[in-house]
């Protein structure tokens, strides 16, 4: 080849990629604008069903996931509503069957002249293992007797988008469901099934969810009522035991025009993708030392690889753990026990602006995370209660780095 047609294949392909790179930024700069505002209920026409609700814990996703971080916090909430400070309440069997009248989770609002599902009332204390109490106000009816209920942080967003990233070969060779290296820690990969075989699940406190743009979709569809292809059904987390809620939804979503398209979920996705995992501190203090040393780094994995030969240093092993009877709250999920929980990434855990940690945020400090594990980290927690009170200080520094 001439070099003036190199140099003018150059200068094209650097024009293609200014190019890309700014629809890229264009596409996250939209989806930061559909991430923060706050979506309407339809007009009473009746094809207007599509839009917010009828039932719905939020008008946005920065309605739940707010802070510097997008979360991980209680927030200050004038008008108590547990979901503008962070929270929702899931409802579900052992077995994830959600309850028949009220679904997956508490709806604290409703459109005009409908009757939400009622509301849960936080108060914040200091009392370090359980840091608050919910009393939960129904207005429709009594939960079913099966039904537990399960109060869920809204993690901290930033660089979550990297834990897709993660090769899955590298999360299931650390599976050990058995525990045949008898080290007690016997991890278990969420695998989903789905019409093109069995995925890994990677989002959610119980890794119930596979992908980023699945995360989003479902978001929208059970925390604020908004459908999607992805999510067709119009009425949100409606049961058909609230025939009113359906009545409100209509049919007029039926033929495929759904309330949210798949290229604002694409630009959601962007927007979570932009939001960088920062850099990990040195793995060399004694805080990281001591963290390697009791254990905790056998779950909190530092860093997995990619497909591509990258890493992403989220501190977790995307493993299923039963963490004990306390954390277990009788809520499952589909082929989840309702003491398995995903190992938390320790991502944005600076404890400050009401940070709160565990999947019900009922730890107000890092010492009382770790405290509150047990079941397959007993081990670990109890090499950590054994060092001394500067060595737990310094590891709890290390983790409240990250
Ligand atoms: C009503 C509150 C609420 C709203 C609204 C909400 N979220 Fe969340 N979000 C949560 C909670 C709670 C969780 C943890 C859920 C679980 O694991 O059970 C979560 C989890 C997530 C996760 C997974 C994080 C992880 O580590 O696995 C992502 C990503 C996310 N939300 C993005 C969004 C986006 C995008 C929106 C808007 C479309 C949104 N959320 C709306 C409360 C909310
Ligand atoms: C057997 C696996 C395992 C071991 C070992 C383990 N953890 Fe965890 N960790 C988890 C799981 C699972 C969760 C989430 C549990 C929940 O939310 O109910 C978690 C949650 C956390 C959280 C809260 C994160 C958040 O965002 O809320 C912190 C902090 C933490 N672990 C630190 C540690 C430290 C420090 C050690 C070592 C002393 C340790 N862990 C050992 C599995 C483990």
């Amino acid at each position: 080849m001439k070099p003036r047609h190199a140099i003018r294949l150059l200068a094209l392909a650097l024009v293609a990629a200014q190019a890309a790179s700014a629809a890229a930024e264009g596409d996250a700069a939209s989806g930061q604008a559909l991430f923060e505002s706050d979506w309407v209920t339809a007009p009473s026409s009746a094809d207007a069903s599509g839009g917010l609700g009828p039932l719905y814990a939020a008008r946005s996703c920065a309605g739940c996931h707010a802070g510097p971080a997008l979360s991980g916090r209680f927030t200050e909430a004038p008008d108590r509503r547990i979901a503008s400070r962070g929270l929702v309440l899931r409802f579900a069997d052992g077995a994830g069957n959600p309850d028949p009248v009220y679904g997956h989770a508490l709806q604290s609002q409703a459109a005009a002249g409908m009757t939400p599902e009622g509301r849960a009332v936080l108060t914040a204390s200091t009392a370090a293992l359980r840091g608050y109490v919910l009393s939960l106000h129904l207005d429709r009816g009594a939960l079913d007797a099966e039904t537990q209920q399960s109060p869920r942080l809204a993690p901290p967003l930033l660089g979550r988008a990297a834990l897709e990233r993660i090769d899955i070969a590298a999360v299931l060779t650390r599976a050990d469901p058995d525990d045949r290296d008898g080290d007690g820690i016997s991890g278990r990969a969420a695998m989903i099934a789905t019409e093109s075989g069995e995925v890994l699940g990677r989002y959610g406190w119980k890794a119930e969810i596979a992908t980023l743009k699945e995360q989003i979709a479902d978001a929208f569809a059970l925390d604020m009522g908004l459908s999607s292809a992805r999510r067709p059904r119009p009425y949100g987390d409606c049961t058909p035991r609230q025939a009113d809620c359906l009545a409100a939804a209509g049919s007029g979503s039926s033929l495929g025009d759904h309330e949210v398209t798949e290229a604002a979920i694409e630009s959601v996705a962007a927007y979570l993708e932009s939001l960088p995992l920062r850099e990990p501190p040195s793995g060399a203090s004694t805080g990281a030392r001591l963290f390697t040393g009791a254990g905790c780094a056998a779950c909190h994995v530092p860093s997995l690889p990619t497909q591509d030969g990258e890493t992403v240093a989220a501190f977790t092993d995307l493993l299923l753990h039963d963490m004990g009877p306390d954390l277990d709250d009788g809520v499952g999920a589909p082929g989840v026990a309702s003491a398995e929980w995903r190992t938390a990434p320790l991502i944005a855990m600076q404890p400050t602006g009401g940070r709160r940690y565990m999947h019900d945020g009922r730890a107000a400090t890092i010492d009382a995370a770790i405290r509150a594990h047990a079941g397959e980290a007993a081990t670990a927690r109890a090499r950590y209660m054994a060092l001394s009170e500067a060595e737990r200080a310094s590891l709890a520094a290390f983790v409240s780095a990250l």
